[in-house]
Order: structure tokens, then sequence, then C-alpha cells
């Protein structure tokens, strides 16, 4: 136990220096199951965590199952066109509810056969007749806090949270033109990823990596040195990739005509805190959902979307095609930076690195995430 109160006096030492005396947070923020478990109630049971995108759920019935912070969840759209996030425990025997995504206009439990309706109320229970009736209250699936911002569906599973409009206005302002909620799914890459969630968001919001790990990929068009973080706005990092020379980057889609041409001369990534990575170009956006399993282990799955006036191309089958591609070669550039990065934080030797003034929007969420850590 005061092994970790140490650590989180260490860790809030580390984010109090001034950017130019920076150190990363200690590595047992990297490795430790007791801070892992600590970021389970603090950090993900109390903050929105992004799951979804409405494109993902056209229909009512639409479902698909997500695990949040150990809650097993199925979000689904009922018939009243509302997204909601059900508790995915049935209320018998506690069996899960939901094995993959599709559609049904019932949720039915596979081991005894209770039937939910769409909004959770039980609506059948075969064989209970010898039985006093059922507290139609107690045998609902809960629903947990559920939001839609641009057209991304979010859980806040202490119900807590303030709304997400209000909180990130500054973002959803800047990223309307987009129209987010009109998005398209072009493709989804999904890997299974041996280190902690932290270190691929370090390496998300940070392009100092990009002369060495991608030399092909990033640097000659994006080059690290020109890269620069927003200073903070709201609970969200913001991290700006120009075009080397201020040019117009060659989209593969026709931008929406309402693209702002800074946008054009190259591209934003974003941390929605705690873990919501988005890489948004003119024409496409590549969001990053995280599924946490373990401190050292996450499923991670790569969505490539855009919006369906700019996929109106004759050739945009083989353009997505493209796209997938070069987001999988991209990534796994990433890959090994990441699984070394985690193996050395696991040694003895990993010390609280000093860290470049590249590395600036990280660092802004290892400060919010210390203060999410040491909230009462
Ligand atoms: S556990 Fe679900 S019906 Fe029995
Ligand atoms: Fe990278």
């Amino acid at each position: 136990m005061q092994r970790i109160a140490d650590l989180m006096k260490e860790g809030e030492a580390a984010v109090r220096r001034p950017l130019g005396d920076a150190r990363l947070l200690p590595s047992g923020f990297y490795t430790s199951p007791e801070i892992f478990e600590d970021e389970r109630e603090k950090i993900f049971r109390r903050n929105w965590v992004s799951v979804g995108h409405v494109a993902e759920l056209p229909n009512a019935g639409d479902r698909f199952p997500i695990d949040v912070a150990g809650e097993p969840l199925l979000i689904v759209r009922g018939r009243d066109g509302v997204v909601r996030a059900l508790s995915a425990v049935c209320r018998h025997r506690a069996m899960l509810l939901a094995e993959g995504a599709g559609n049904a206009g019932t949720i039915s439990c596979p081991y005894h056969k209770w039937t939910y309706a769409l909004d959770g109320a039980l609506m059948a229970a075969p064989l209970m007749e010898g039985v006093s009736p059922l507290d139609a209250a107690a045998c609902a699936l809960p629903p947990f806090a559920c939001e839609v911002w641009n057209g991304f569906i979010f859980v806040n599973l202490d119900g807590c949270a303030a709304p997400l409009a209000v909180s990130l206005a500054p973002l959803g302002e800047e990223l309307a033109p987009w129209k987010m909620d009109e998005l398209e799914i072009v493709g989804r890459v999904v890997f299974e990823q041996p280190c902690n969630w932290k270190v691929l968001v370090d390496n998300f919001m940070e392009a100092y990596h990009h002369f060495a790990i991608h030399p092909e990929t990033f640097e000659p068009n994006y080059p690290a040195a020109l890269s620069h973080a927003d200073n903070a706005r709201g609970p969200f990092a913001a991290l700006r990739m120009p075009h080397k020379g201020n040019e117009l980057s060659e989209p593969l889609f026709p931008p929406l005509p309402d693209i702002p041409g800074e946008a054009r001369r190259g591209f934003s990534v974003f941390n929605v805190y705690p873990s919501m990575l988005l890489a948004v170009f003119a024409d496409t956006v590549t969001w990053y959902r995280m599924e946490i399993e373990s401190v050292d282990s996450f499923r991670l799955t790569i969505y490539l979307l855009a919006h369906p006036r700019s996929l109106d191309v004759p050739d945009a089958e083989a353009l997505k095609e493209f796209l997938r591609q070069a987001a999988t070669a991209v990534h796994i550039e990433d890959i090994a930076a990441c699984e070394g990065v985690q193996k050395g934080l696991e040694s003895g030797m990993a010390i609280p690195a000093r860290l470049s003034h590249l590395e600036a929007a990280m660092r802004q969420h290892q400060q919010w995430l210390m203060a999410e850590l040491v909230r009462p």
C-alpha cells in the first residue's frame, strides 16, 4: 500500500514540473495492477468512455456488446430510436446476454430464455409460474448513462459526469464541419495489444517519433519538428501536424465543402480523455477505440470513417481498400514501438523520462489523469 502512495506522490510531482523540465509518469503507472484498479474506478467508471458510433446501430434492435472497466454492457437502439447502454448481465442467474453484434426485436438470454424489451424491461420468463410474481423493476436490465456526441456513443458508468456537449463544446465547434454524426464506417481493423493503454495514448499524442518510426509514411509530409499541441481548453488534448511548407494535403476523397482551409494543410489528432483517440483528416476520420482488459493488454479497434458525400466517387471501393491498408501499415509501425516501450517499462531500469517540447499533449493527458486519480 505504501508503495502505491509513494507512486502517487511521484506521479503528482512529475506532472507538476514545467514543460521544460517535465517527466513522464513513473513506470509503475504502466505496470502496477493496483494503479490499474485505481484507474478503473476513478478514470473509467467516473468519466465518459467512447464505445461506438451511431453508424453501427442504424436500426431499432441493432446492438453490440462491450466491456467498460470490467462492466459487461449491451449498446442497443430502441424502438423509440434512443441508443441505450444496458447491463448485459441477465437478471436471472447472471448469464451474459450478448455474444456479438446483431439485430433482433428483443434481448434474449441464452441460458433460460428470459426475454427483455429493447429498453431493458423484462417481457417473459418461461416456466416461472410456480413462484411469487417477479418484481418488474428489479428484473429489468439496468441502464447506464449514455450520450451521443458528434455521432460517437459514450457511456458513463457512475452517472455523475457532466454532459459531454458542455465539457467538449470547443472541440464540438471545431469538428462541426465534418458532420461526424453522418459518417459511414469504411473499415475496421482489430488488434490485440500487449501493452498498457497509456503507452498507445502517449504514442498517439506525440509526433516526435515520426522521423524514426514513420520515415516513409508520415515524416516526409508531416515532419515531427512542425508538430505542436494546443493549450488545454477542456478534458481533451489536441496535437496539430501541419503539412511541410504549409501546402494543401492531397486527400483521397473530396472533403466536405465546409472543412476549413487550415484543416486541409495538415491533420490533427485528439485525445478526448481518458482514451478516445481521433485523427481528423480533411476527408476521413480515424478513431482508435480501446477496450481495456488489464494493466498490460487491450483490444484496439481502428475505425475508418468518412462522409457518404465524400465517398460518392467512381473509384470509392479501391480508395477505401487503400485507406484500410495505409492505416494498418502505419499502426503496424507503431506496434513495434509500443511493445518495446512496455517491455522497457517493466524492467527495473526504466526511469521517469525527460520529455521533449514535442510531447506537450501527452503531458496534458498525464496532468488530467493525475488530477482524476487524486480526486476524492
Ligand atoms: S441466466 Fe438468463 S435466463 Fe437464466
Ligand atoms: Fe505513430
